[in-house]
């Protein structure tokens, strides 16, 4: 418990550190990357779900502005589809999702 967590993030591969609280996006805006975003981490957009590859069960309880966003954009609510923008975790965790990269360089 309040251990610094790691969630590796696909197709980049990058390892990210992610405290205890934190969501898995401000994580990597700390760290210096951008995260696909409409609505400036607000959960109402959609852009920043991810697909969780494994780790579900160190996955925080998703919070119910997340579970509207993701019914609204038809999204299942299966566990494996979360907002990176509400996303919580208690343990390594993976995901996928592309369009993440260093805030400093264009995108590709
Ligand atoms: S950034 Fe818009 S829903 Fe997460």
């Amino acid at each position: 418990m309040g251990a610094t967590n790691i969630v590796t993030v696909l197709p980049l591969g990058l390892q990210l550190q992610v405290d205890p609280g934190q969501t898995v996006m401000a994580a990597a805006r700390q760290a210096g990357f951008f995260w696909p975003t409409v609505c400036d981490a607000s959960a109402s957009c959609g852009t920043c779900v991810s697909i969780i590859e494994s780790g579900t069960e160190h996955c925080g309880p998703m919070p119910a502005d997340e579970q509207e966003t993701l019914a609204r954009t038809m999204v299942p609510l299966d566990g494996l589809r979360r907002l990176a923008c509400r996303l919580t975790v208690s343990g390594p965790v993976t995901v996928k999702k592309r369009g993440v990269h260093q805030a400093d360089t264009e995108s590709t």
